[in-house]
């Protein structure tokens, strides 16, 4: 495989390569000095249009432990077009050389036109496309359940709150179909894309009977830069029917967990003390991002570099 677009891209041989990698990667992260040579002399430029935190450090903290060159390009505030800016953006770093593009863009699909139109010869890896993918992520959500959890094959995973912004649930829903879990996804109606009937899921507009079932609650931000109507009442009105307090949390069984990808508002879809109880494994998926992105750079980059080199 060449590019990291779409996590329904990924067999699921492919998807446990990249788990069963991250798994020996993490332990680098415990060393006194966490770096390996395998990526020495190859370029990944960070190509991100939108906000990020997590994702953006986490990308620079992978490429630097593959001993990588990181270029990071911040690309907000451009005023040239979008189509256009984007493609000269790209054919500027082809020209310096970029060996893969970690990109996050406002459109769904620009990741593609990267990679489809060739307008870098590097592997492109998408690190969230508008509301459509964000597969990365999913990887590294599947990675912290599998540590607490072991095998993904009949779990049950719950997934809460803005699906239909959310390139997270997407991505998650498809690869966790992939390794076997069961997804149910919770929200109010307003909040479910149209055409969900279509994805590997089962949906819900209840909270209190999922959680009973749950190995895994995930929640997730609302979204609200990219709502332009009402979706719900009122944020207080959407905290009772749809956000985790610990009430809720305790109605799930022994031994589940409860994740979140980050950014959260505390208070609204999950609240402060179950966002830091011992259930919350949402410090640990940062952590475990950084080991999934290594594994993702070695795999797409580590074989052409000896080509490279030859
Ligand atoms: C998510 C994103 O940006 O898609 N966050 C992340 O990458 N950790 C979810 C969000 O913005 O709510």
């Amino acid at each position: 495989m060449k590019h990291l677009l779409s996590a329904g891209d990924l067999s699921r041989d492919d998807a446990l390569r990249i788990l069963d990698t991250a798994d020996e990667l993490l332990a680098v992260a415990r060393r006194p000095i966490k770096k390996l040579p395998t990526l020495r002399g190859r370029t990944v430029v960070n190509l991100f249009f939108e906000d990020s935190t997590r994702t953006r450090i986490s990308f620079e903290a992978a490429a630097k432990r593959l001993s990588a060159d990181v270029i990071n390009f911040a690309a907000k505030g451009s005023s040239v077009s979008k189509g256009e800016s984007l493609k000269d953006t790209a054919m500027t770093l082809q020209a310096m050389g970029a060996d893969a593009v970690v990109i996050r863009h406002h459109a769904s699909g620009a990741p593609y036109r990267l990679a489809h139109l060739e307008w870098t010869h590097g592997a492109v890896i998408n690190a969230g496309d508008g509301m459509h993918e964000h597969p990365t992520q999913a990887l590294l959500d599947a990675f912290t359940m599998r540590r607490h959890l072991g095998d993904l094959q009949g779990k049950n995973i719950t997934i809460v709150g803005d699906i239909l912004h959310s390139r997270v649930a997407r991505s998650n829903a498809l690869l966790l179909d992939t390794l076997g879990a069961r997804v149910t996804l919770v929200a109010p109606p307003t909040l479910l894309p149209v055409g969900v009937d279509t994805w590997p899921v089962e949906t819900s507009y209840d909270l209190d009977s999922a959680v009973e079932k749950s190995d895994v609650v995930m929640m997730l931000r609302v979204q609200r830069e990219r709502m332009n109507a009402s979706y719900f009442p009122s944020a207080r009105e959407y905290s009772r029917r749809y956000g985790l307090d610990q009430a809720r949390m305790n109605r799930m069984p022994d031994g589940a967990i409860v994740m979140h990808p980050g950014p959260m508002n505390r208070g609204m879809e999950i609240s402060a003390d179950v966002a830091d109880s011992v259930r919350s494994v949402i410090v640990e998926q940062v952590t475990n991002g950084v080991a999934v992105r290594m594994a993702v750079l070695y795999l797409l980059l580590g074989g052409a570099a000896e080509e490279g080199d030859a």
